[in-house]
């Protein structure tokens, strides 16, 4: 998706877009594979909106993205953390940098297998030896479901095949977000080509004790969660 610099301040500004439930859930699984102090590449990091969650969980992490607009954003946002711009599947680090590389909801944002492909081997050089990888994007029902948090009624949604077009909102936002469409077959298969295997893997569900008035998040994913290792 390219964003203007409208977009990426309306990105920022749209906390929740991510979900209720990956903030919920995701401090305790990166507390399952790392420790504090853990070097931290947050790649595709946008306008920042994963820092404080990472920062809290005593990880010392750095941005990388391919879009000035949303760099711009999170270095106000920001400012005691490092950002970098890059170009696609070139982390300007040497082999074996990181502890931990986060990608949230970047894959989602790519093209074609192959690129997602390029991207992930590239994640893999800079990635320790017993380094991990977290990897959120949407699950394949996030398009057709009735959702609290989505707006997904798009004709862009009708017909799913992987690399199609899809649409969706975060509900009452006005903040369009224009992804590709990848199954968890399309994941499973570029993680497993870039030599990486899957370690954990978690699609969170909204619980009666979070207090929301979920609809279709109650028993259907609106969210993956891959964790991977060499
Ligand atoms: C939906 S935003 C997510 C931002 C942030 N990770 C978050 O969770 O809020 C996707 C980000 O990935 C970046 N991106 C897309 N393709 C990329 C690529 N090939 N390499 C690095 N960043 C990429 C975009 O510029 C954008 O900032």
């Amino acid at each position: 998706m390219e964003y203007t610099e409208e977009k990426a301040w309306g990105y920022a500004k749209e906390k929740n877009h991510l979900g209720f439930m990956i903030q919920r859930d995701l401090p305790g699984l990166l507390a399952k594979y790392v420790k504090p102090g853990a070097r931290t590449l947050d790649y595709g990091c946008g306008a920042g909106s994963m820092i404080p969650l990472l920062k809290r969980a005593g990880l010392n992490v750095e941005g990388m993205d391919i879009s000035a607009n949303m760099l711009c954003v999170a270095l106000h946002d920001h400012k005691n953390t490092a950002f970098t711009r890059i170009n696609s599947a070139a982390i300007p680090r040497p082999d074996a940098s990181y502890d931990l590389v986060m990608l949230s909801y970047v894959l989602v944002e790519i093209a074609s297998l192959s690129e997602m492909k390029a991207v992930i081997r590239e994640v893999k050089r800079v990635l320790k030896p017993d380094g991990v990888v977290v990897v959120t994007v949407s699950s394949e029902r996030k398009f057709h479901g009735n959702w609290l948090m989505v707006n997904n009624n798009f004709p862009e949604n009708r017909t799913l095949t992987s690399g199609c077009r899809v649409k969706c909102s975060v509900a009452d936002s006005e903040v369009v977000f224009e992804d590709f469409f990848w199954t968890d077959e399309d994941y499973r298969l570029v993680f497993s080509q870039s030599g990486l295997s899957v370690l954990g893997f978690h699609q969170p569900l909204g619980k009666p004790e979070d207090g929301m008035p979920w609809k279709d998040e109650l028993h259907s994913p609106l969210f993956s969660i891959y964790v991977l290792g060499r």
